[in-house]
């Protein structure tokens, strides 16, 4: 049973604030965590608890702190933590607001996942055997990684946030991440040549060069892949990471500020992706367009639906939110980000609906993340078939590939890749 719970105000990848939590067990097992934090958040995430004032900005988690400590802490004392459900649904008891805002959605998580790794600890077992169903097997997931960066994560040099590498050709998880980093250098190599500076990362490990249009992005990439000796389509496939919200005005058009401010409608940006998945080896879409957007996500997903239209802001890891997509054929895959919903229990539910529905599943890291590895487990364990932590550089990237290079350089084998099947099919 929990005994006792410690947290403290550490700082994530970008230098902000974040809560790192430690879950002390009786019989001396322990579990510790950090939460990572989102830039371009979705309007219906949970919310995270920042303290205002001048300390860090206005940053600052103090108050989320000390909520884990008293509040949650109380909340969970007594508690199995080896019920992993019985913790979650005590600790969201503790706030009656729909998005954990007076708590912290911050609070909440950090003492959900280092319970969840002093459980694992107790029974001296990897948490992704912890977390995985009854009956399941762990499966490594096909990586999706990021190459080129715009938007929220690389001062808006190009509108659209995310431009990656999803090495479907290789036949292993090592092979995956070296196909992706050699597609990185490659790229990097191009755009060197184009005059592009090359030496600054974006905030998640990528390349942030500021391209004259965002279609450019894609040339680059893939010029970049056959630099790397490799093949576009066969080898890497090409997903994007729309993220429109970010660039949706009040008046409902999309502006693309890095194109001379042009104008879409929602039709529009539609047929305009359509055009760059008919000129580009693009095989995943995520928020195509708008988070609330309901018809425009449905359309799209009848035009483009047979590549993976992934929702990350528009489903923000939200149970109901994923039930009325499955009902309206909006999206055929959902991004799996823990801190969108505050527990793991609550980011379990939503991988099995998906895949009890069809839906694929990426579970993904924020652009702001931390050096903890716990991420990479989830994947394992809850089948998730996709993983998206970055790129190949960064630490707080390289802990979650790393976690699952071990894996599978261990476990050899006896452990499952997804490969090009991650993204094919829902893999539960
Ligand atoms: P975020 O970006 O963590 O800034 O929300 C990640 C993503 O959009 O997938
Ligand atoms: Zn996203």
């Amino acid at each position: 049973a929990i005994r006792e719970i410690t947290a403290w105000e550490g700082l994530d990848s970008r230098g902000k604030p974040t809560v790192g939590c430690e879950v002390l067990l009786d019989g001396g097992a322990r579990g510790q965590a950090y939460v990572p934090s989102g830039a371009s958040t979705g309007r219906h995430e949970a919310r995270e608890l920042r303290d205002g004032g001048t300390r860090y900005a206005g940053q600052g988690v103090r108050r989320a702190v000390s909520n884990a400590v008293t509040v949650l802490a109380e909340a969970v004392r007594g508690v199995d933590a080896l019920d992993l459900r019985a913790v979650d649904a005590a600790l969201r008891a503790t706030d009656a607001t729909p998005h954990l805002g007076t708590v912290g959605a911050n609070a909440v998580l950090a003492v959900s996942v280092a319970t969840a790794l002093a459980a694992a600890d107790a029974q001296r077992i990897p948490l992704y055997r912890l977390v995985a169903a009854a009956g399941d097997a762990p499966l490594l997931p096909l990586p999706m990684v990021n190459i080129i960066s715009g938007g929220a994560h690389a001062g808006r040099s190009i509108d659209v946030q995310d431009f990656l590498a999803v090495p479907v050709g290789a036949r292993s998880f090592a092979e995956a991440i070296e196909y992706s980093a050699r597609v990185r250098r490659g790229t990097a190599e191009v755009l060197a040549e184009q005059g592009h500076s090359t030496a600054l990362v974006a905030d998640e490990g990528g390349l942030g060069p500021a391209l004259p249009t965002n279609r450019g992005a894609l040339d680059v990439l893939v010029a970049g892949i056959e630099r790397a000796g490799l093949q576009p389509g066969s080898d890497i496939g090409i997903a994007v990471d729309v993220a429109a919200t970010q660039f949706l005005a009040q008046d409902g058009h999309y502006v693309l500020a890095a194109e001379g401010n042009r104008r879409l409608s929602a039709a529009e940006l539609v047929e305009e992706l359509a055009g760059w998945c008919e000129q580009y080896p693009i095989i995943s879409l995520e928020d195509a367009l708008g988070e609330d957007d309901w018809v425009g996500w449905a359309q799209a997903t009848e035009r483009l639906g047979h590549r993976q239209l992934l929702g990350d802001d528009f489903f923000v890891t939200d149970a109901e939110r994923l039930r009325r997509g499955i009902r309206d054929k909006a999206a055929n895959a959902v991004l799996v980000k823990p801190n969108q919903t505050g527990t793991l229990s609550d980011a379990h539910t939503v991988v099995r609906l998906a895949h009890d529905n069809g839906y694929r599943t990426v579970l993904s890291a924020r652009s702001g993340e931390t050096e903890d590895a716990w991420l990479a487990d989830l994947a394992l364990g809850w089948r998730t078939g996709q993983i998206k932590v970055g790129s190949t550089m960064r630490s707080e990237r390289t802990a979650k590939w790393n976690r699952l290079l071990q894996i599978e350089a261990q476990l050899g084998p006896d452990i499952e890749y997804a490969g090009a099947a991650g993204i094919s099919a829902g893999s539960s």
